[in-house]
């Protein structure tokens, strides 16, 4: 339910500790006075899977690329674990262990797999062997068809190939603006479960989604954002319960919410049994909370 407005509201369901990545009271917008996040704040734990979801023009993609560096931060501050990186750019963000997959063209379509993946690796490119091993650990697919023309893929390809460039550097905190885009409902599930596998190899993932009911069905918490604001958080499931941000968020009914969650759970079920739930992760008896 969402009952509380104090401070704590923020990050209902946070885990205690350092955050990895975090945005204080974040001000920043394109153009001479105009802002589009009118102080935002969010937390990533480690090992979180944090989903930021909301209206469109909400600001969401906006708070990606403040926290990447690539939108002038105005006021407030973004600390990558409690260190100040506000208004870093992003070569220097991708060098210090943050990684990026933009919602559009995020592949270099003329190249091939393999040397998409060399460029996510260009400020250390000695380190490839050892990453590519890495990356078709988790991606198998990306191995087999390493030779082939990133224009030539589907659109769910591209996103795996997108999201595997962004892993070449093993960053500590990856931020994936909407890689469910556009994508069939079995391929969106499918970056959903990819979205999952990349957390659970130990990396801290901020997802933004349009698809909100799933996304709030794999993250361990969400922020909504509402017009540049923080507007509800907490465990992505109690959020997918309360009934305001369903009303005013999720635009459909309780059975819908049933179904898509179905969904998911069998596409999920064969991963699960392969990986095994990661111990001690999310915190479901947290409330959401409104923040007001
Ligand atoms: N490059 C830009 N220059 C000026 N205004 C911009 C620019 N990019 C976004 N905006 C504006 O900022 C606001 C927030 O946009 P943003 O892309 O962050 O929203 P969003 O929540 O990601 O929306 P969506 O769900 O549609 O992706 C919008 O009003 C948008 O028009
Ligand atoms: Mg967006």
């Amino acid at each position: 339910m969402t009952t509380s407005t104090s401070g704590s509201a923020l990050h209902a369901g946070a885990p205690p500790g350092r955050p990895i990545l975090e945005a204080r009271e974040l001000v920043a917008g394109y153009l001479p006075g105009v802002n589009i996040l009118n102080s935002c704040n969010l937390e990533v734990h480690p090992g979180e899977l944090v989903g930021i979801i909301g209206p469109n023009g909400a600001g969401k993609s906006t708070m990606l690329k403040a926290l990447f560096g690539l939108v002038k931060v105005r006021s407030g501050t973004v600390l990558l674990d409690g260190e100040d990186i506000t208004n870093e750019r992003a070569d220097t963000l991708v060098r210090r262990g943050i990684g990026y997959v933009p919602q559009n063209n995020n592949v270099f379509p003329s190249l091939t797999i393999e040397e998409n993946l060399q460029m996510g690796l260009y400020q250390d490119p000695r380190r490839f062997i050892e990453r590519f091993a890495a990356i078709v650990d988790i991606f198998p697919t990306l191995g087999d068809r390493r030779r082939q023309r990133a224009g030539s893929l589907s659109g769910g390809e591209r996103q795996m190939v997108a999201m595997a460039r962004a892993l070449m550097m093993d960053p500590k905190v990856l931020l994936l603006d909407e890689p469910s885009a556009g994508l069939s409902p079995v391929r969106a599930d499918e970056a959903f479960i990819r979205t999952r596998k990349i957390n659970r190899s130990g990396v801290s993932v901020v997802i933004v989604e349009q698809n909100a009911r799933r996304c709030l069905q794999i993250c361990d918490r969400a922020y909504v954002l509402d017009q540049g604001a923080n507007a509800y958080s907490g465990p992505g499931r109690k959020l997918m319960d309360d009934p305001k941000v369903i009303e005013l968020y999720l635009g459909t009914l309780a059975a819908d919410v049933e179904q898509a969650q179905r969904g998911v759970e069998e596409a999920d079920k064969g991963e699960r049994a392969d990986k095994g739930e990661r111990a001690g992760k999310g915190d479901d008896d947290a409330p959401g909370a409104h923040v007001g």
